[in-house]
């Protein structure tokens, strides 16, 4: 099986790359990326020479992609400009990326005739009320997506299933939550509060901190991408999720503990605009056709990804300060 992973120096394309390649020995992986400032080609070492290829390139460049495409059994779509905060300061990215990008890819996979395997979120729905926890997204929920990031994710998945339907392109969609784990860039949540401690910075909570989100390791999501490729039906939609809601000062205070600060040591800063207020997922689809599980809990999962940004100073200090001049300059 020889997979193009797009998107693959990314914080989930990089923890995706590494799952498969150490799980499946049959399996052969390209990844095509443009080393935007949130690839990392030092997420990818170590992986094996015979089974790994690296190319620089962007999925908008119709020679590159016709030529990988050409040459793979399947795509796995993960390239995208995938931070909220940057979409709102500066949206023109990621119609070119997230829209125009997915539609090149999708033209080579119709034009060679390849398995499109598309990556997405749940933001894509929209947000949830913060009093009404027995409301969740399902596959069927309706699309109403708030911020530019969103409205372009929510786009793509809109061509992915146009070419299903009007081209016969074999697709399918998975829709997940909030990821956190190793190789995630230091803009976010997660990543921006814990390199803060380390720095003995007081972390930053957007207004009060009620607002949710719905946690999964990104193994887990990379097991599911996965399941969904060898498993999933042509066409359809999987919602992925872990059962991880937690409010982001909830978050926040568990980091604190975790890494032996007061639980209010942190600062309040002047909230997103448009902020989604909570997303839940009901993942029973994925469960229940595809007997797929996930296996890390959250708290667990954020010591041992606290752990990593401990040991691993070199790989985000270098874009630490950029990363908060880019903050201070969107304001
Ligand atoms: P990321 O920003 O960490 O990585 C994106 C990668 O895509 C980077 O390596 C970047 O260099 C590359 N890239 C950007 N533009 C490109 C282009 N034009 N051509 C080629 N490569 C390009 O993002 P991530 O958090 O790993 O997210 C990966 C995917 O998963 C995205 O599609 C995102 O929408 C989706 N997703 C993310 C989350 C999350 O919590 N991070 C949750 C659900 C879904
Ligand atoms: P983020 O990691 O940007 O993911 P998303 O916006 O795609 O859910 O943010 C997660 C939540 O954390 C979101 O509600 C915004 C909030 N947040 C903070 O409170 N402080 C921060 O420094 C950042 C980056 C985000």
């Amino acid at each position: 099986m020889k997979l193009l992973v797009t998107g693959g120096a990314g914080f989930i394309g990089a923890n995706f790359i590494h799952y498969v390649l150490g799980k499946r020995l049959e399996y052969a992986i390209t990844a095509l990326d443009k080393l935007t400032y949130a690839g990392n080609r030092q997420n990818l070492t170590g992986l094996p020479e015979d089974r790994f290829r690296f190319v620089e390139g962007d999925i908008c460049d119709v020679d590159a992609v016709n030529e990988l495409v050409s040459a793979a059994d399947a795509i796995i779509h993960f390239a995208a400009e995938s931070h909220v905060d940057n979409s709102l300061s500066g949206p023109e990215a990621f119609i070119d990326t997230n829209l125009t990008g997915t539609f090149r890819l999708l033209e080579a996979a119709r034009k060679y005739n390849v398995r499109f395997h598309h990556v997405s979120t749940d933001e894509v729905y929209g947000d949830l009320p913060l009093d009404a926890p027995e409301q969740k997204f399902s596959e069927s929920t309706a699309y109403h997506p708030s911020s530019p990031y969103s409205a372009t994710k929510a786009g793509s998945d809109h061509l992915a299933y146009a070419w299903y339907r009007s081209f016969g392109v074999p697709i399918t969609i998975s829709n997940c939550s909030n990821n956190y784990g190793p190789f995630q860039h230091v803009e976010k949540f997660i990543p921006r509060a814990i390199t803060d401690v380390l720095l003995g910075e007081k972390p930053k909570l957007y207004g009060q901190g009620e607002h949710i989100r719905d946690w999964i390791h990104a193994q887990d999501h990379a097991d599911a991408v996965l399941r969904v490729l060898e498993k999933g039906e042509v066409g359809e939609t999987y919602l992925v999720g872990a059962d991880g809601e937690k409010s982001n000062k909830q978050v926040l205070e568990s980091i604190l503990e975790i890494m032996g600060k007061p639980h209010d040591w942190f600062q309040k800063v002047q909230d997103r605009s448009g902020h989604d207020r909570r997303y839940a997922i009901d993942a029973s689809k994925i469960k229940q056709e595809l007997d797929w599980q996930p296996r890390h809990d959250f708290q667990s999962g954020l010591k041992a990804t606290i752990e990593w940004y401990q040991q691993n100073r070199h790989w985000w200090e270098p874009h630490k300060s950029d990363t908060e001049a880019t903050y201070k300059k969107a304001g």
